[in-house]
């Protein structure tokens, strides 16, 4: 490891993650390498930006959530594939892209948030949530939101079109209402009674728990349990938060230094405290207060094979109209 301060010159940032997360970990990054980082947030068009600049972007590297977004990047063609010994030690190889074009950072796992007053069970698989018995009583954001077309895509790759579809249909009758809002909306849903169980992300609870400026927030999570779907069976769902290397990137050193820095033991640790996400280095642990949720198994198929199916997932929504809610 080059020794503190040393390295000069900068990185070029665009990010669809935003400033409370990124900025502890680019001030650590500065102080350890003397790499100064410049940084371009927003929460769209950013691939579009970079496809747009060409060959005079002055972007490095992109961070983003979601592997349809990392995916994106390969589709618009400004991702440049990485080889890096590092990298590839510190994240497990389900959670990279095989041809080296994106790299996941951090997990998120679309796991059932559950009423502790009204759900008595303790475990529950994605399978289940088409039972009958839950007619009335499932509340979830728009099926079109990336987060359900990945968990929707992840049932596909497991059991196919038919199956899914037929899922997807029983799910949407078992909804207490049109799907609407974000993921902490579901969880108020439950809190006040409208719904008994929703689908959301993991991180969530830990960023309601503890809200200190929306103290509403913790009331609405402490009324909800976590169950984690299939963690005897095929593992939850669990989408990335991930970086790309820009193609004609203009300081490509430091943009691998930076993409090193970003999967090593702190900043994985960062990563974990300050968002309640789940390090995909496998040698940090989740932060205290996620771990007392129980411990996550995640689906092993490989995000690529899930991410294959996100449009027949998106066209699925759509035939079944999903966010029109249950027809009775
Ligand atoms: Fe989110």
């Amino acid at each position: 490891m080059a020794s503190p301060a040393q390295a000069d010159g900068s990185v070029n940032i665009y990010s669809y993650r935003q400033p409370y997360l990124i900025q502890p970990l680019l001030n650590r990054f500065t102080e350890e390498t003397g790499i100064e980082t410049n940084i371009v947030y927003a929460s769209k068009g950013l691939g579009e930006r970079i496809k747009a600049e060409g060959v005079n972007s002055p972007v490095d590297v992109m961070l983003t959530v979601d592997i349809g977004r990392l995916e994106g990047a390969k589709t618009l063609g400004f991702a440049a594939p990485l080889d890096n010994a590092t990298i590839n030690a510190n994240i497990p190889e389900n959670f990279r892209d095989p041809e080296n074009r994106w790299f996941g950072l951090t997990g998120r796992a679309r796991v059932v948030y559950a009423s502790k007053e009204r759900v008595t069970q303790n475990t529950i698989t994605y399978a289940e949530l088409a039972d009958p018995k839950w007619k009335g009583r499932i509340c979830t954001r728009s099926g079109q939101h990336d987060y359900t077309i990945g968990l929707i895509a992840s049932i596909i790759a497991h059991e196919g079109t038919d199956k899914a579809k037929a899922w997807l249909s029983a799910v949407k009758e078992n909804l207490a209402r049109k799907p609407t809002g974000n993921d902490r909306a579901q969880v108020q849903a439950i809190y006040s009674g409208e719904c008994d169980i929703a689908l959301g992300n993991t991180y969530y609870m830990g960023k309601m728990l503890t809200n200190d400026k929306e103290p509403e927030q913790e009331t609405w999570a402490k009324s909800v349990k976590i169950l984690f779907p299939d963690a005897e069976g095929r593992g939850s769902h669990v989408n990335i938060s991930g970086m790309v290397l820009a193609e004609h990137a203009p300081n490509r050193d430091n943009a691998v230094r930076l993409m090193e820095f970003l999967t090593s033991d702190e900043a994985q640790g960062l990563y974990a405290e300050i968002n309640f996400e789940y390090p995909l280095n496998p040698h940090v642990a989740p932060s205290e207060l996620v771990s007392s949720w129980g411990k996550l198994h995640p689906d092993s198929l490989p995000l690529i094979e899930i991410a294959k199916h996100r449009r027949e997932a998106s066209e699925l929504v759509d035939e079944v109209a999903f966010d029109d809610g249950p027809s009775s």
